[in-house]
């Protein structure tokens, strides 16, 4: 096929994100219907991203023989119930992370996904950012040597509304999923050990929905390396995203995306742009990579780069993770499930 169709599940935030960047920047694909349970922001979508066809239940896409690919992009709880219905009919996934709050539940999906012979890659966006991405290439050149340490800065801005919190499953397995992906990405190596810190330091609101805003999170790697990730609900600077790796040969570390490198320096201080604000400024031209990557392993049946066992291990660590904080002290991995 000279194109790759695509049908999107969820015409939220990262569904209509998904749809615009195919539309524009990836001349091997195109989205071919979109479906969300409130039609109206599917025909919003639909209309605004020239897709010829939407409806409000994804069915109608899973039926459709014309379609080769979904993007399931709807809330995490209904990603593992939808990726398995998408893989009996044949299609290909693409899955928003976390694939779900359960590891037993991905347990299942990855089951089905595999039985039916189809990919599936996790919306893992920030492997294919251009700074992340150059300090593992830099890794892999062999430029750092053995790697000995693994350093995570991962801040948002601004916390989201507490029924967003509620629904999230915690920050470890909404927020620090992403970082620990990165961690095993950067690492080159399967984490066996967390022990994870957590506070309300920044909106009490969070700590009465039963979660943390603020954590330290250690972590011990089957190569010997450590790593540590530190997390925040709430940087008032902006959107802190950086990453560094030492190793035995050197360190590279990736400076945050401003809108400008200008400094200004005047008779009272020195200024320089703030963060970019958030993923939507920060990771956007990630979120085109990896889904340039994800069109071109169905066109040219070659493996995801990103695939299942990448959605498992971090549900693993995030639950880890969660156990640690909650019981004060270091947790394996393999108490969590046994790989
Ligand atoms: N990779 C990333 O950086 C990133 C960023 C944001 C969100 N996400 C993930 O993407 C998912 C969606 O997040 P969002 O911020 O776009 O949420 P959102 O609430 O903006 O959008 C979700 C949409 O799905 C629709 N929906 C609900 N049930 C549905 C169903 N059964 N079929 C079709 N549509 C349905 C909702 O009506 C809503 O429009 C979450 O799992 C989230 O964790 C990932």
């Amino acid at each position: 096929v000279d194109k790759v169709r695509i049908g999107i599940i969820g015409a939220g935030r990262i569904g209509s994100l998904h749809a615009k960047s195919i539309q524009s920047n990836i001349a091997n694909g195109e989205v071919t219907a979109i479906s969300d349970v409130v039609v109206q922001a599917a025909e919003k979508a639909a209309r605004e991203n020239g897709i010829p066809m939407y409806a409000a239940d994804y069915q109608t896409l899973l039926k459709d023989p014309k379609i080769d690919a979904v993007l399931i992009c709807s809330p995490t709880n209904t990603h593992a119930d939808i990726a398995m219905e998408a893989a009996r009919a044949g299609k290909h996934i693409f899955c928003e992370k976390p694939v779900d709050l359960s590891v037993e539940k991905i347990l299942e999906a990855k089951a089905v996904v595999e039985k039916c012979g189809v990919k599936m890659q996790i919306g893992f966006n920030r492997r294919f950012d251009h700074n992340h991405k150059r300090v593992r290439d830099l890794a892999l050149e062999g430029a750092l040597g053995d790697i000995h340490i693994v350093k995570i800065t991962s801040r948002d801005p601004a916390p989201p509304p507490i029924d967003y919190i509620k629904a999230s499953g915690g920050l470890f397995m909404d927020m620090a999923i992403h970082d620990f992906d990165m961690a095993r990405f950067q690492a080159g190596s399967e984490v066996y050990e967390v022990y994870a810190h957590g506070a309300v330091l920044a909106d009490q609101a969070i700590g009465e929905a039963g979660d943390v805003d603020t954590a330290i999170i250690v972590l011990k790697f089957l190569n010997g390396a450590m790593g540590i990730i530190d997390n925040s609900r709430k940087a008032v600077y902006g959107y802190d995203q950086r990453v560094e790796v030492f190793g035995s040969k050197g360190m590279a570390a990736g400076r945050n995306d401003t809108p400008s490198t200008v400094e200004f320096a005047g008779a009272e201080c020195v200024t320089a742009d703030k963060p970019l604000y958030f993923f939507l400024e920060r990771y956007m031209e990630s979120y085109t990579a990896e889904m340039r990557s994800f069109i071109n392993a169905v066109q040219n049946d070659t493996p995801v780069e990103v695939g299942i066992d990448d959605g498992l291990r971090p549900a693993i660590i995030a639950q880890a993770a969660l156990r640690s904080m909650t019981e004060n002290r270091p947790v394996r991995c393999d108490e969590i499930l046994r790989l």
